[in-house]
């Protein structure tokens, strides 16, 4: 069974090797990840992407390589050849594949040396990310890293080969083309033919999606790139996947329906872990109203609850004043957290003021009772009614926030976040929920007018139309978001297919005649030319990835990413550049520090 190929040319890699193979002559390459001298013996564990062999060099076998591994520093790249055979007695390793065997070298070629690294490859090294990000081929070296690579590449694969089944086709859609509103500031790409005039990258596919569906499509996928300039964060980047997706003739149920068959299959192929169907579905105002977000984390309880009915005219007079001015009085009960210390509770009521709170009020419930600056303002009966209606028992916390409803939800969702993120949870729990109905707009004070909650080709909720124009903050819409474990990972909705009433839509939100033709007048003129129903979603897949790694960041499912800053360390782009290239734009830059 003896190989013949030449050293260099592997015969296998190195995470296959076992016991079955012992007494193959084989040959492998890859890095030096740590080298060991043992007496005469030199022990160097050959790293490849497929995992970690043991190879030995022996003075007895080859005098000459073996002096010369002596030379063998972390990160060389090297090829060998040798024979498998048994690690001795003791000395199996049962936490790698190839543990059981080592590969006793006979012949052997350096292919390249490495300067020290400027950090070490370990996964559990704590390096600073703009080092780790300079130096990207190294840092994705890290088999831990490289992990999260082949599940994104396993998770598109999946997701490709599942919409193919359904009917999906994939079209690609231009880069270089005009704004779409997604709501972050635009790439512009300057125009040399035509100077003076700009190109936006797009932040989404959407318009020419939409178009697609006029154009009989009926069901299109892509997975693509979106640009938005926006303020970074761990789950946000400048550039960024959608899985972007629509289709025709169907409704928000359909929608729902097929990506829960999607994520379930995807999580079930990929993680082997079974998500349970229907996922929840929560509208717009449960969730703000039991969450204090759009987005909630339904991996622990701690609800909100609404006390004002019971408190509205309690003497406490937070509570009496915020209902007076409309407002609400909302509570979450803390299971077991009458152990908080005074200092607990002061750093909360802290973290609660940063938020944007007054103040927040809370009871310990002890086994004689309330323990509380509010208890002297409530009789005994009083406060054993809100104890009941929050199912709070001993050795609970009772939280209050009294304000307008968007600060109550706002301070307590977070609260709720907070003290949640406290509770140890398991690494594979996946909580999935559908949240339906957003708000069709928004006012926006600083813009002095109304604006799309999601974007503005969103439909209207056929039963609120009648509001659109004298009460728009009231109109529901057509749109979802798919939210897992807190993450917004995707969002769509069913689109408006009729002209007249996407101008409607627009004169709501002041989008004047002249301002809507020139930037959507192609979608405006398509709608009129039997423009289909429909509709759809697209997936921020680097999150999605992300979530289903267990990674922390985008920057640990995206191979070359960018800085907080939106810089890539590596490449120093962005960068100058020179007055030549500028002229043949026809620019000229005019920065003022
Ligand atoms: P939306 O703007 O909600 O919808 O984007 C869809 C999903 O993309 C992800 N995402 C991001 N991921 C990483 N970095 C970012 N900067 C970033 N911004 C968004 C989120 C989000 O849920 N055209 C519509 C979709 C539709 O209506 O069909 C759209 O783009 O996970
Ligand atoms: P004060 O009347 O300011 O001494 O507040 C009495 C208690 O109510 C304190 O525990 C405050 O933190 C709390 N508190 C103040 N404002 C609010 C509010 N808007 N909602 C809930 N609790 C509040």
């Amino acid at each position: 069974m003896t190989e013949t190929k030449p050293i260099g040319q592997r015969t296998h890699d190195c995470g296959t090797l076992t016991a079955q193979d012992i007494g193959r002559s084989v040959n492998l390459a890859g890095w030096v990840d740590t080298r060991r001298d043992h007496g005469g013996l030199i022990f160097i564990d050959l790293r490849d992407r497929a995992g970690i062999t043991q190879v030995v060099f022996n003075p007895e076998i080859n005098p000459s390589i073996h002096q010369q591994a002596h030379q063998l520093r972390n990160e060389y790249c090297i090829a060998i050849h040798g024979k498998v055979r048994s690690r001795p007695e003791g000395m199996a390793n049962p936490n790698l594949k190839t543990g059981e065997i080592e590969v006793l070298v006979d012949e052997y070629q350096l292919l390249n040396t490495s300067k020290t690294p400027p950090f070490t490859l370990e996964d559990t090294a704590e390096v600073s990310e703009a080092i780790r990000l300079r130096y990207r081929y190294l840092d994705l070296r890290r088999p831990g890293l490289q992990k999260n690579f082949f599940i994104r590449h396993q998770a598109i694969r999946f997701i490709r080969n599942f919409l193919d089944q359904k009917g999906f086709c994939d079209v690609e859609t231009p880069f270089l083309t005009k704004s779409t509103p997604e709501g972050a500031r635009d790439y512009l790409v300057p125009s040399r033919v035509q100077q003076g005039k700009f190109f936006a990258l797009p932040q989404s596919p959407q318009l020419f999606k939409q178009l697609l569906m006029v154009a009989g499509f009926d069901r299109y996928y892509q997975v693509v790139r979106c640009f938005r300039d926006e303020d970074l964060r761990a789950d946000r980047q400048p550039e960024f996947t959608q899985l972007d997706m629509e289709m025709s003739f169907i409704t928000e149920e359909d929608i729902c329906n097929l990506i829960e068959e999607l994520i379930c299959q995807l999580f079930k192929q990929i993680l082997e872990m079974e998500i349970p169907k229907p996922f929840r579905r929560l509208t717009y105002e449960e969730a703000m109203n039991r969450y204090g977000t759009d987005r909630p984390d339904l991996r622990f309880g701690l609800e909100i609850v609404d006390l004002t009915a019971l408190v509205k005219e309690s003497e406490v007079k937070v509570f009496s004043e915020a209902a007076q001015k409309g407002g609400c009085i909302k509570a979450i009960r803390v299971p077991k957290g009458a152990a908080f210390s005074r200092k607990e509770l002061d750093d909360l009521v802290g973290l609660a003021q940063e938020w944007g709170a007054k103040g927040l009020a809370w009871a310990k419930i002890n086994p004689e009772g309330w323990q509380s600056p509010l208890a002297k303002f409530f009789k005994e009966d009083e406060r054993k009614v809100i104890d009941r209606t929050l199912e709070a028992l001993p050795g609970d916390l009772i939280l209050f926030q009294a304000d307008v409803p968007s600060v109550v939800h706002e301070v307590l969702g977070k609260v709720r976040l907070h003290l949640g993120m406290q509770i140890p949870l398991p690494k594979d729990r996946f909580e999935f929920t559908w949240v339906l109905q957003f708000p069709l707009l928004e006012y926006r004070v600083e813009e002095g007018r109304y604006g799309a909650v999601h974007h503005p080709f969103t439909s209207p909720l056929e039963e609120d139309l009648s509001l659109l124009e004298s009460q728009p903050e009231k109109v529901r819409s057509r749109a979802y978001d798919l939210v897992l474990n807190g993450n917004e990972i995707g969002g769509g909705s069913i689109r408006i297919h009729q002209r007249t009433l996407q101008e409607r839509i627009f004169n709501v939100l002041k989008i004047s005649t002249e301002e809507a033709e020139e930037k959507f007048g192609f979608l405006l003129e398509a709608l009129e030319m039997g423009a289909p129903p429909h509709g759809g979603i697209a997936f921020g897949l680097d999150r999605l990835v992300m979530l289903m790694t267990g990674a922390q960041s985008l920057r640990e499912v995206i191979a070359f990413p960018k800085t907080q800053k939106a810089v890539c360390p590596l490449t120093n782009a962005p960068t100058n550049v020179g007055r030549i290239q500028l002229n043949e734009l026809g620019l000229r830059l005019d920065i003022r520090k």
